[in-house]
């Protein structure tokens, strides 16, 4: 689903694939207590546009 489908789907998806199955590990492994910086998550943002959807920030305490 993050990726779209169909005639459009993301050219970079066989390389971002790899690209996040080492870089979050990475960043969860740096940073094993991080979370999230703030205590209600409902609160969070979300971005500002009609074709995608998502938070707009993810504020996190990294120790
Ligand atoms: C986590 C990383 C990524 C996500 C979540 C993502 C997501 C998406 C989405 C949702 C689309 C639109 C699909 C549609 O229009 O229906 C798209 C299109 C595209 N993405 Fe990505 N993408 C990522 C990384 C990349 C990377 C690393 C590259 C290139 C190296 C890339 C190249 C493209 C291209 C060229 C299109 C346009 C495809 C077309 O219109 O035919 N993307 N991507």
């Amino acid at each position: 689903m993050s990726f779209g489908l169909s005639a459009h789907r993301c050219l970079g998806a066989p390389l971002a694939r790899p690209e996040a199955s080492i870089a979050l590990p990475a960043l969860f492994g740096r940073f094993p207590n991080m979370r999230l910086a703030i205590d209600d998550p409902t609160q969070l943002g979300t971005v500002n546009s009609f074709i995608s959807n998502g938070h707009a920030t993810l504020p996190v305490h990294l120790a």
